[in-house]
């Protein structure tokens, strides 16, 4: 083999990716259920898997990636932005969405989300790396986790790739506050597209998972101001809240969203509405705000569960449809955490220090981790640029 550089391999290693997505079919425009039925047939079912897995130790980390596919959708589009830490490069323009107001110390399921890319690495090894994007991975955890938790399943509709940046700004600016009135959930839903009946559905999303009291002590204790607790909010609830939230407590304690079913996705959020326990102001507002129209929309969810998991998993296909990325936009990340150019920042350096691990099959190799797995890249081409280069990924044993 001729002495590569570092650089060399760095354009090596694009080019091959570049030809085994264009056979993977990445180019559609559109998003489709059947995108990976070639490349990668059985994702759904090992993201399934994983998150059985975890379901075993943490009962509430359904909630939590049906939370992330949200909180990934509403800013910039479904890109999977949400998942990029903060570079360690000085001149990169991630700005990680992670510690945005509404994520910071609050969207968890991450180290879950690794091990799912993990997963789907490794069963891609020997076809094709990256082929299942971070943000179509939050798209199926999501669907995967209300299925499992009870819930409706619906098509989920793939091919979105991942962004190549991060905005935390942009993150504040678009997730909407617990405090919000109905006409400000309104018209954030409806900047993205989503109308009255999407907002009721998806606020249906907190029929499971927990909250921190400090997203609704003002309920308690001083109401907008007011200096005393919201008057849509049931007496008896409130006492139970206000022993598990006391005044100037610990803003950290968690309670459940829906107090009847923490862990079942049903349609008990609606009808906890209907007796003024809804637990944020924003859950609240869909029922308590006079003569609007989403009143009947809880009545008839509350009344009629299939009305509700019917219109659930349309309104996630709608989420799941804002502005993602397709065709040759963005990249689908190795690591659902960084960037590719990060990671082959490094592949590039290990490269450097390759000769220790040798060469195989006429090839060359590139020793990295990639999502939390050792790999191994196994090169085996001719002269860049001219011939045809073919790549094979080993997991390190
Ligand atoms: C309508 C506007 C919404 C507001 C204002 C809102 C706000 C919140 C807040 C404040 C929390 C608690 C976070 C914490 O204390 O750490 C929460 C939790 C949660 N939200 Fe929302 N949310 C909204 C819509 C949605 C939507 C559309 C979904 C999904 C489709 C969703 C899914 C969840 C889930 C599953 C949890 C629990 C997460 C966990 O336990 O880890 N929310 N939300
Ligand atoms: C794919 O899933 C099918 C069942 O759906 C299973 O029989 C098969 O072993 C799986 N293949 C891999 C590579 O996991
Ligand atoms: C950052 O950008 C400067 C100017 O373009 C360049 O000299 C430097 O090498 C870059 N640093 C890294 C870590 O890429
Ligand atoms: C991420 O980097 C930005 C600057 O680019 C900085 O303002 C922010 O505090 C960093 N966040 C974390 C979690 O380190
Ligand atoms: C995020 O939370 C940590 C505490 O865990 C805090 O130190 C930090 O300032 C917060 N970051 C932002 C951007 O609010
Ligand atoms: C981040 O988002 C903010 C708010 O939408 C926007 O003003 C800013 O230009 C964005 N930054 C980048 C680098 O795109
Ligand atoms: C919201 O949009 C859906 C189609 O996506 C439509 O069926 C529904 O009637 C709309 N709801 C309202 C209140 O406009
Ligand atoms: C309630 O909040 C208002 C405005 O933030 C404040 O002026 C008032 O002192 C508070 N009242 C109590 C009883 O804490
Ligand atoms: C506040 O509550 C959180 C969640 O239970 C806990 O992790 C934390 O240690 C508590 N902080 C204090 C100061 O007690
Ligand atoms: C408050 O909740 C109780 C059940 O806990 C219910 O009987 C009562 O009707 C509720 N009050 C209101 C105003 O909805
Ligand atoms: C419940 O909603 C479904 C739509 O999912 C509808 O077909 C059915 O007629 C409704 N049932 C009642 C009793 O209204
Ligand atoms: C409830 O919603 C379902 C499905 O969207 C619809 O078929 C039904 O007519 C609605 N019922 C009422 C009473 O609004």
């Amino acid at each position: 083999m001729p002495p590569y550089s570092a650089q060399l391999y760095y354009k090596y290693v694009l080019a091959v990716l570049l030809i085994l997505c264009a056979s993977a079919g990445c180019g559609d425009a559109q998003l489709t259920p059947t995108f990976y039925d070639e490349s990668c047939p059985n994702a759904t079912t090992i993201v399934r898997g994983v998150i059985e897995e975890a379901l075993q130790t943490d009962p509430r980390i359904t909630a939590s990636l049906t939370r992330l596919h949200f909180h990934d959708c509403f800013v910039n589009g479904c890109d999977g932005s949400i998942l990029l830490d903060n570079s360690t490069n000085p001149n990169s323009t991630i700005d990680s969405e992670k510690t945005a107001v509404p994520n910071n110390n609050s969207a968890r399921g991450f180290d879950v989300v690794d091990n799912i890319k993990t997963a789907l690495e490794n069963a891609c090894i020997g076809t094709c790396p990256a082929v299942v994007s971070c943000a179509d991975i939050l798209a199926i955890a999501a669907e995967e986790s209300v299925a499992l938790s009870g819930g409706p399943s619906w098509t989920v509709l793939l091919g979105r790739r991942d962004s190549l940046t991060a905005n935390r700004t942009a993150a504040n600016e678009a997730l909407p506050a617990p405090t919000f009135t109905l006409d400000e959930l309104e018209a954030n839903f409806l900047a993205v597209g989503l109308n009255t009946t999407d907002l009721v559905a998806l606020s249906g999303a907190h029929t499971f998972g927990r909250a921190r009291c400090l997203t609704f002590t003002d309920r308690l204790y001083n109401f907008s101001g007011t200096g005393s607790p919201d008057p849509t909010l049931n007496s008896t609830y409130l006492e139970t809240l206000s022993e598990i939230c006391p005044l100037n407590g610990n803003g950290s304690v968690l309670t459940n969203l829906d107090p009847v079913t923490p862990d079942t996705f049903d349609a008990k959020y609606f009808s906890n509405l209907q007796v003024e326990e809804g637990l944020l102001q924003s859950d609240q507002e869909l029922f308590s705000t006079s003569g609007a129209d989403t009143i009947d929309i809880v009545n008839n969810f509350s009344a009629n569960q299939s009305a509700f998991f019917e219109n659930f998993g349309e309104s996630m296909i709608k989420m799941g449809n804002i502005s993602p990325l397709t065709g040759t936009e963005g990249e689908i990340r190795l690591s659902c955490r960084r960037v590719n150019g990060e990671s082959y920042g490094l592949t590039a350096t290990l490269v450097a220090e390759r000769d220790s691990r040798g060469s195989s099959g006429g090839g060359s190799s590139i020793a990295g981790s990639y999502g939390g797995t050792d790999l191994e890249i196994e090169l085996v081409g001719g002269v860049v640029d001219t011939d045809p280069i073919v790549a094979h990924m080993h997991k390190v044993q």
